[in-house]
């Protein structure tokens, strides 16, 4: 089998906290495997475990127990360091320096030289969507431009792995899409991509794995398609114009009405509907189509289910 380009094993992590320095454990026995070119999406709730996680896997921090390989080698390789770009949680940076000082400087320290260097600086800048801004000491950027540039700034070395803590997290819907295609294009390039969210959506969008961590622990992990607690439940459609004739025929057919105004509904129909007929006869009933949805479960309901569930069987 070729070389993983992450291998975590057993990882654990125990934080000392409180007066007493009682030990937290904040991972608990992590074990996965990313092969090369995969967009992998590690999700949870607050306090799950991400962040330890990917700060355990830059030696921000050190283990309690286990042990981790990025690209073949150790983690805290230097050459396979040079290979990796990070995005931390909270970045901070020099922020009297404008946003191109700033990535100049990271550019500096990869080896990077002019005029090389100027045009690799000025292009990432473009590819982030940092415009006029660039100019800008970065204090004065938006939450979302300090987002991006932080994003150009895990790109700089143009890494072969990169791990991204909330990469959209500050971003506007319009950043979010950014970002979605800004990940799929490096996925194009053979890259192999790792981050952390607690939003489905955005794993869904552009992750073919993902492994669901919650209180430390892995609880779920494969490609979204398979794992069954994401599957849709259910569909979600808006409809205008819908005469009161046309509604009463389909009623039956549906889960719950709900009048949102004058002939316009939000309809929800039950998983084993096809909603393609249904939809057909509603439009040849002269109704417009607005919306459909498939209904699914969030990440919330998946925690709340399981972290109960696992409570629960813990009491039996
Ligand atoms: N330095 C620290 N000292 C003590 N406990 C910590 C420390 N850092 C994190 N923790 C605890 O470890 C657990 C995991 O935190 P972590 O930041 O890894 O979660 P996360 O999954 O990244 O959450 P979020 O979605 O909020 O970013 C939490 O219970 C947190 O309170
Ligand atoms: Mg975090």
């Amino acid at each position: 089998m070729a070389t993983p380009a992450l291998l975590i094993e057993g990882l654990t992590k125990d934080y000392a906290v409180g007066f007493r320095r009682r030990p937290h454990r904040a991972l608990d026995g992590l074990t996965l495997r990313i092969e090369p070119g995969e967009v992998f999406g590690f999700l949870g709730p607050n306090g799950a475990g991400k962040t330890t996680t990917l700060k355990l896997l830059m030696q921000l921090i050190y283990p309690t127990a286990g042990r981790a390989e990025i690209l073949g080698r150790p983690i805290g390789d230097i050459g396979a360091r040079r290979r990796l770009g990070y995005l931390a949680e909270n970045p901070s940076f020099y922020d009297y320096l404008t946003a191109e000082e700033m990535l100049t400087y990271f550019a500096q320290l990869f080896g990077y030289q002019l005029p090389e260097r100027r045009q690799r600086v000025s292009d990432l800048l473009d590819r982030v969507g940092i415009g006029q801004e660039r100019r800008f000491q970065l204090r004065k950027l938006s939450k979302g431009m300090v987002q991006r540039f932080g994003i150009a700034q895990a790109l700089v070395n143009d890494p072969e792995i990169l791990f991204l803590d909330e990469p959209m997290s500050g971003l506007d819907p319009l950043g979010r899409r950014d970002v979605r295609a800004l990940i799929l294009e490096l996925r194009e390039q053979g890259r192999t991509i790792f981050f952390s969210s607690h939003i489905l959506s955005d794993a869904e969008a552009v992750c073919g794995r993902v492994a669901v961590l919650a209180g430390g622990r892995l609880v779920a992990q494969g490609r979204l398609t398979d794992l069954r607690e994401f599957s849709a439940r259910g569909w979600e459609l808006v409809v205008a114009n819908l005469s009161p004739d046309a509604l009463e025929r389909v009623r039956p057919r549906t889960a719950r009405v709900t009048p949102i105004s004058a002939g316009r509904y939000g309809l929800e129909l039950p998983p084993d509907s096809a909603p393609d007929a249904f939809l057909a006869e509603l439009v040849a009933a002269g109704a417009s189509i607005v919306s459909l949805n498939p209904l699914r479960e969030t990440l919330e309901d998946f925690f709340v289910e399981r972290v109960t569930r696992a409570a629960s069987d813990a009491r039996h």
